[in-house]
Parts: C-alpha cells; sequence; structure tokens
C-alpha cells in the first residue's frame, strides 16, 4: 500500500506549489486588494489601484531574490508579506497582519505572477 501511494505521487499532474499545501491562488489574489498591497504594488491582474511606493510585482514569479536578499522561496515569502521588517531591518515595507492562511494565500498568488 505504502509503495503503490508512493507511486501515484510521482505519476500525479506537477504541483506548482508544492510547499505551500493548500493554498488557493485566487484567494491570494483577493487579499493583495483586501489588505492594501495595491496601493503600493502593481499587479498584472489588478487594473487599479496601482501603486507605485513599492516596487512592481508584475514578473515577481520569475524574480530571484525578494528585497534584493532573501532567496524567493515559499517558506521565506510567506514571513516576508506578513512581517517585512522581520526579516529585512529597515524596509520601507509594513508588517501586515495575517492568519498563517492568508500569508499561505498571498504567497501562492505572488509566485505564479507573470507579465499579461
Ligand atoms: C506601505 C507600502 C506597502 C504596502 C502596503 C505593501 N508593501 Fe510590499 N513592499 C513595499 C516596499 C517599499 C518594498 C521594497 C522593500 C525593500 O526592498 O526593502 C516592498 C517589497 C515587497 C516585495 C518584494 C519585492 C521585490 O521586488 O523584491 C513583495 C513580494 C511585497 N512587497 C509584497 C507585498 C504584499 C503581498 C503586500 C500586502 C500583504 C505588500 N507588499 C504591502 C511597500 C509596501
Amino acid at each position: 500500500m505504502l509503495a503503490l501511494a508512493g507511486l501515484v505521487a510521482c505519476d500525479g499532474p506537477p504541483d506548482r506549489t508544492p510547499t505551500v499545501g493548500d493554498a488557493d491562488v485566487s484567494r491570494g489574489r483577493q487579499l493583495v486588494s483586501d489588505k492594501g498591497c495595491v496601493a503600493c504594488h502593481t499587479f498584472p491582474d489588478v487594473k487599479w489601484p496601482r501603486g507605485r511606493l513599492g516596487p512592481s510585482l508584475e514578473d515577481f514569479g520569475r524574480q530571484g531574490l525578494i528585497a534584493g536578499q532573501l532567496p524567493n522561496q515559499p517558506g521565506v515569502l510567506m514571513q516576508f508579506v506578513r512581517n517585512a521588517p522581520a526579516q529585512v531591518p529597515g524596509t520601507a515595507m509594513p508588517a501586515i497582519p495575517m492568519t498563517d492562511q492568508e500569508a499561505r494565500d498571498v504567497t501562492a498568488y505572488l509566485l505564479q505572477l507573470q507579465p499579461r
């Protein structure tokens, strides 16, 4: 049974967000509006507002580093989006209170961003 489960996992469709668990990209898309991220950042699928205080995130899914210094990996990004100052001291990006699930959803959304 165990061996079979392993086989099934290997044959399954590729999981594009393997370490983000049960994250939901469309909820993440809604959250960047609800949490005010759009006031400071530009997203490819948000027409307005298109904030310019922070860097554009239109191509963020292909970016190698977060804030020029952290590896762009799901676990790191999850921490960064809810508490950037703890990860990058002195950053202008504020801490934004979120539940674990919200941080996962936002992370999954950010990691699939590319220009449309
Ligand atoms: C008050 C403005 C502001 C808000 C609100 C804000 N950010 Fe930022 N964000 C910034 C700034 C400024 C930076 C650049 C940080 C740095 O380089 O130190 C940044 C950086 C980032 C980065 C890294 C970008 C890169 O190119 O490396 C991500 C990802 C990000 N923010 C996501 C979010 C998300 C998701 C939210 C909402 C939960 C959010 N931000 C809310 C200002 C903001």
